[in-house]
Parts: C-alpha cells; structure tokens; sequence
C-alpha cells in the first residue's frame, strides 16, 4: 500500500528563487519563508550559501537568517532552516549563523558536475568529504541531493549505475538523507521505480530517499506516485511551481508543493500544509514577482 503520511521538502525559497533575474528584495524572501512555515511547511530550504557570483540572487544568504532569526515569528528556529552548501567555505558561514541543518549537491554527471561546481565526479566527492565531515562534527545533520538523475541535457540519458554509485557515494559520507533530483524534468514513472528499485539492491532502502522532481514534461505527479508505491516518504517540492538550476540547460518548473498537496489529500495521505494557507502565499509571489505562477492548482484556486 501507500504511506500514510510523507514529509514536504520545501524548496521554493532556494531552488525557486535562485533563477530569478531580478533581485527579490530580502524583505520578500523572509516574509515568503515565514509565511511557508506558518502554512504547515515541516522543512523549509531558505537559502544557498554557494559563491554570490555563480548564485547572485542568493548573496544576501546571511542576512536573510539574521533577519529571521530576529523576528517573533521564528526567532531561533531560524536555524533550522536548511540551506545549501557545496564546500567548506560555505559550511564555515553556515556555522557562523548557527544554521542546524545542511544540504550538499553532487552531480551524476560529470558535464554537470562542472558546470554547476566546477568540479569533476570525483574531486566532487573531495570538496564535499571534508565539509561533510566538519559539519557531523559540529552536530549538524546534513542532506545530500544527487542531481540529473534521469537525464543530463548535455549527455542525455543517465545509467541508473551511475546514479547509484554517485548517490552511494555521498551517504558515505554521513549524510542522513539522498534526495535523487530529476533537474531537467524528464523522468517518467517506470524510470523511478527502477531507480528507487537499484538504489535498494545497492544497500540504501526508500526510508533514506527523498524524490526531488522537476514538471518540465509534466511528469512530476505522475513520478511521485511512482516513488509512494516505492515507499519513499520525502518529496520536495516548491511553492507555486517557482524555480529552476541556473546551471542546467532547460531545467523550469519544479514540481509545485500546492500540486502535490492536492494528490496527497486526495489519496488521503497526511502532510500536515494547510493548502488555503499555501495557495495564498504563492499567489502574493506571483504577484511580486509579477507573473502568474506556473502551478495548476494555485491558477484554480488562488483567483480570489
Ligand atoms: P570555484 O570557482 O571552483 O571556487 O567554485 P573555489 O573553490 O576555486 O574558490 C574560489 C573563491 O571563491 C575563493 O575566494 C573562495 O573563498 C570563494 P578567494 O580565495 O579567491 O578570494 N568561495 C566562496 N565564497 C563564498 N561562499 C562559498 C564559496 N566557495 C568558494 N561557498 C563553487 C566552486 C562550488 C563555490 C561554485 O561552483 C558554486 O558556488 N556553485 C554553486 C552553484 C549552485 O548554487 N547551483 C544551484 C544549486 S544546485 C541545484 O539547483 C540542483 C538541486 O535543486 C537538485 C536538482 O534539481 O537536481 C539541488
Ligand atoms: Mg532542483
């Protein structure tokens, strides 16, 4: 059967904003995080402290904590946000802050792995060791999402041993969590069974997975459903559909969390968002953003 109750993974504030041209002022971000957690979001991804010049949108990292951890709506919970970081120079301004929760990315691809880190598949592995390793020390939990697990827009398809051995790689490591990312969008179900199916003949079951999908083909849902019959219980997802890698050719859309939210309460599984909450919130970034938000549910529901 399906589970009962999965976790939302929120990524709207990281994965959705840090593609954005125009520089959303930081008063819009904390306020579009405060909202997302009133609205029952258990996780939240605010923000990336990676290189403000490959990510400009997100330089202001530190200040949006700060500002957060300020205010009466969050105050210490601040620091259980989590937030990206690739290496230890942004493991070190993570520390400052406090933040109690981290993400790494790995690529399965070496294409990718250069573009977006400038790394290859294995000095990856040797930029991220040491920051994985300091991190645990210092008592944080770390998360590690594998990206172009499905396909790579510069070397197309992507064996499934290929992703394994990438994703292995990074639990070893001492991450907690493997969250497998379909960045382009172009995963189907069968697809994700397979893969799901081989990470747990390699040793890592579904209850360490997470399902990060992207809706450019408009195959998310129909992947997620494929990952609950799996039994993986975590899925990220992004307010109002916002988002996409800078370094990744035709990478649009994730998969929106008010879309998701719909195919879980149908289902009857618990999530714990309240839907109302959420659909408000990402018409108002639509709003400041200025354009209608690519999500079908906020689009059927967020007119008022
Ligand atoms: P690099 O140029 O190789 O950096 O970039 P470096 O290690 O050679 O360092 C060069 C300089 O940058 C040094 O300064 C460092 O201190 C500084 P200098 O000594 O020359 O004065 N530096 C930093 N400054 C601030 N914060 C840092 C940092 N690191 C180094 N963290 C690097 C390597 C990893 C830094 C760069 O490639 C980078 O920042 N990449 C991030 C790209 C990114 O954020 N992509 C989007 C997120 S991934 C994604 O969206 C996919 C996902 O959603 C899942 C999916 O959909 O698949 C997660
Ligand atoms: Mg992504």
């Amino acid at each position: 059967g399906l589970p009962e109750r999965v976790t939302i993974y929120e990524v709207g504030p990281r994965d959705g904003l840090q593609n954005e041209q125009a520089l959303v002022p930081l008063e819009t971000k904390a306020t579009f995080v405060r909202r997302l957690v009133a609205a029952g979001l258990p996780v939240v991804e605010a923000t990336s402290f990676v290189h403000p010049k490959w990510v400009p949108q997100l330089a202001d990292a530190a200040e949006l904590v700060a500002l957060l951890e300020t205010d009466d709506q969050l105050g210490d919970r601040a620091r259980d946000l989590t937030v990206l970081v690739p290496n230890e120079r942004g493991l070190d301004r993570a520390l400052e802050l406090g933040m109690r929760h981290v993400a790494i990315f790995g690529s399965a691809t070496e294409t990718f792995a250069a573009k977006n880190l400038n790394r290859t598949l294995s000095t990856q592995m040797e930029m991220f060791e040491p920051t994985v390793a300091r991190a645990r020390e210092a008592g944080l939990d770390v998360r590690a999402y594998v990206s172009m697990c499905f396909g790579d827009p510069w070397e197309g398809p992507v064996p499934i041993e290929q992703v394994v051995t990438a994703g292995r790689q990074l639990l070893d490591l001492g991450a907690s969590q493997l969250s497998l990312g379909d960045t382009i969008g172009v995963g189907t179900a069968g697809h994700v069974t397979a893969l799901v199916e081989a990470f747990a003949e390699a040793g890592v079951g579904p209850e360490r997975l997470a399902l990060h999908f992207h809706d450019t083909y408009g195959q998310a849902l129909s992947n997620v459903q494929a990952g609950l019959r799996a039994g993986v219980t975590t899925y990220d997802a992004s307010a109002g559909g916002l988002g996409g890698c800078p370094y990744a050719v035709s990478a649009t859309g994730n998969l929106a969390t008010e879309d998701l939210v719909w195919l879980l309460d149908g289902l009857g599984i618990e999530h714990g968002v309240d839907l109302g909450a959420l659909v408000a919130t990402s018409a108002w970034m639509a709003g400041e953003l200025g354009r209608p938000s690519p999500s079908a549910v906020v689009r059927a529901l967020g007119a008022d």
